[in-house]
């Protein structure tokens, strides 16, 4: 009997024309919906850094923070959330980025990372990989060491990895 296993890609659902028209949007909350894909991610994100020395999480709003929470736990870590500006409580340092027709900012609290602290950044789909760089110059500001940035989704054709693989960093995606 023909079965073939299940992949993280069978449990991504895909949106036509959300937000905009003409977007394919690329849905994680099916995967993160199901007992076995959810546990599949989250197995997958942590697998490339075993025996790499994690000392914090970092997820970047929103759906960093579900998938970043989770490996945070599975590796005995404490999280940060980068979150969009103005949602922090606590004083915080912000960086910039670029949308397709506007900047956005993104923030972190002065005191998430320890210097020297290795990081690793998380988040559900890289596309530009302008919000996972501006994550990182937040993580490194603070003296952390980015010791890769791991996602579910790489849409390959809008150049994030190669930018952020441009910056030195060692970047993991479930699929494309
Ligand atoms: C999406 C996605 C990433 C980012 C990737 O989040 O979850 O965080 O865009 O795009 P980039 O690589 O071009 O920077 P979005 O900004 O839509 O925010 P949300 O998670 O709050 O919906
Ligand atoms: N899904 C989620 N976030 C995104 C997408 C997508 O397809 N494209 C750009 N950011």
């Amino acid at each position: 009997e023909g079965r073939v296993a299940t992949t993280i890609r069978d449990y991504i659902r895909t949106i036509p024309d959300f937000p905009h028209e003409g977007i394919m949007f690329r849905d994680v909350t099916t995967l993160m919906g199901d007992a076995r894909g959810f546990r599949m991610a989250v197995d997958m994100l942590v697998h490339p850094y075993a025996g790499r020395r994690i000392d914090h999480v970092a997820g970047l709003e929103a759906r960093g923070f579900i998938l970043g929470g989770a490996v945070a736990h599975q590796l005995s870590t404490g999280f940060t959330p980068i979150r969009k500006k103005g949602k922090l409580p606590a004083r915080a340092i912000a960086e910039e980025y670029t949308l397709e027709y506007a900047t956005a900012v993104v923030e972190m609290h002065d005191d998430a990372i320890q210097p020297g602290e290795g990081v690793l950044l998380v988040d559900d789909l890289l596309a530009t990989g302008g919000t996972a760089a501006a994550g990182v110059r937040l993580i490194e500001r603070l003296g952390g060491v980015v010791i890769g940035c791991a996602f579910v989704i790489d849409l390959p054709d809008l150049g994030g990895r190669k930018r952020l693989e441009g910056m030195g960093l060692d970047v993991h995606a479930l699929c494309e």
